[in-house]
């Protein structure tokens, strides 16, 4: 049987892979860090390993054994300003499975990388050969981390995927909880123009891209944006929330350069202090970057498909948020 380590396995993605890879059938190990709380759903059938990604002793032990490695691990949450954090845990982080891989002889590796290696695109929609136009720390590091997987590719031969997920919606998440919390109370306002392109994706349908990609030649050496196939813009998006959730759509407007110019005085303000910046360039890019992207190449190579649209998207995130007494 298929054993997979999917690295990152109690985070929002890593662990709808996890029962994803589970309701396949697949034997399941999974790299946390000691300090996570553990799961219980993840305790029922998965194996767990402890430890940091940044411990190539750790990942060596969490490789041992498995035959494909799905790496998720990121400091996705805290992509602010701490330099050396991004660069151990993303790019270091990313070395140490690749070294483990090659030593351990896995069969393959699936690294997941992010839609942000291609920052605001530069052609509308993006694929997968769209200029690279990285536009914060943790999309500069993802790049490079990227890059290294490729130059791993070469120089080993051994079996990879990249999968660059679309921004994700759904059950267990929190991260767009402020966007329809404050258009909930009427309180939201759009920074900038609003004309700026988003595009979300439901988790069910981005762990598919990943499962699809498993054992599967076809994907070797291949890269896939992988998300929903309906792109709009922040205004629009704004306007459907605010409908499903029966409110009036946010109508204020703040101009993009001060807040930007402020975020930026407050991470110089807060790195020395080594404090997490309450404003950072990288929350200010929500507004800023255009994010509009074809899931043409998965759908020929993969057969992938996905069946949530946009309005499905925000209702079911809405009954999820609801469900959780978060909203
Ligand atoms: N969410 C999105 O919209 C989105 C879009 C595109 C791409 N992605 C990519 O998808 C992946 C998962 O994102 P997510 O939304 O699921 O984020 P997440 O919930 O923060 O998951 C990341 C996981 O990595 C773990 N981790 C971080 N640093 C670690 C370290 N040093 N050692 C071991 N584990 C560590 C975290 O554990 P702790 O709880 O211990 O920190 C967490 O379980 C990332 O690679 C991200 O770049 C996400």
């Amino acid at each position: 049987m298929t054993k997979v380590l999917v690295t990152g396995g109690q985070g929002f993605l890593g662990s709808h892979i996890v029962t994803k890879l589970l309701d396949e059938g697949k034997k399941v190990r999974v790299l946390a860090r000691p300090s996570k709380e553990s799961n219980s759903d993840l305790a029922k059938g998965v194996e767990i390993e402890y430890g940091d990604i940044r411990d190539s002793k750790a990942v060596e032990d969490a490789v041992n054994g498995v035959d494909i490695i799905i790496h998720v691990v990121s400091n996705f949450r805290k992509g602010g300003s701490d330099k050396k954090e991004a660069y151990d845990i993303n790019v270091g982080g990313t070395l140490n499975v690749l070294a483990a891989a090659q030593k351990y002889n896995v069969k393959q590796i699936i690294h997941c990388s992010t839609i942000g290696v291609h920052g605001t695109v530069l052609e509308i929609p993006a694929t997968e050969t769209t200029a690279f136009n990285p536009t914060d720390l943790y999309q500069e590091t993802k790049l490079i981390a990227e890059k290294k997987v490729w130059d791993f590719y070469k120089k080993t031969g051994l079996p990879v995927t990249v999968i660059r997920p679309i921004s994700l919606f759904g059950p267990g998440d929190k991260r767009m909880l402020k966007l329809f919390s404050m258009i909930q109370k009427e309180r939201f306002f759009i920074v900038g123009d609003g004309n700026v392109y988003f595009h979300p994706a439901y988790i069910d349908d981005v762990v598919q891209g990943f499962i699809l990609c498993l054992n599967n030649e076809k994907a070797f050496g291949e890269v896939f944006i992988i998300g929903g196939d309906e792109y709009t813009t922040l205004n629009r998006l704004c306007e459907l929330i605010a409908q499903e959730l029966g409110v009036k759509p946010p109508r204020m407007r703040v101009p993009l350069k001060p807040v930007l110019a402020l975020a930026t005085l407050i991470e110089t303000i807060c790195e020395p202090f080594n404090i997490s910046p309450p404003l950072h360039r990288r929350r200010v890019s929500f507004f800023q970057n255009n994010r509009a992207f074809s899931i043409d190449k998965a759908r020929k190579i993969l057969d992938y498909e996905p069946h949530f649209s946009l309005d499905e998207i925000i209702r079911k995130t809405i009954q999820e948020y609801r469900k959780e007494g978060w909203l």
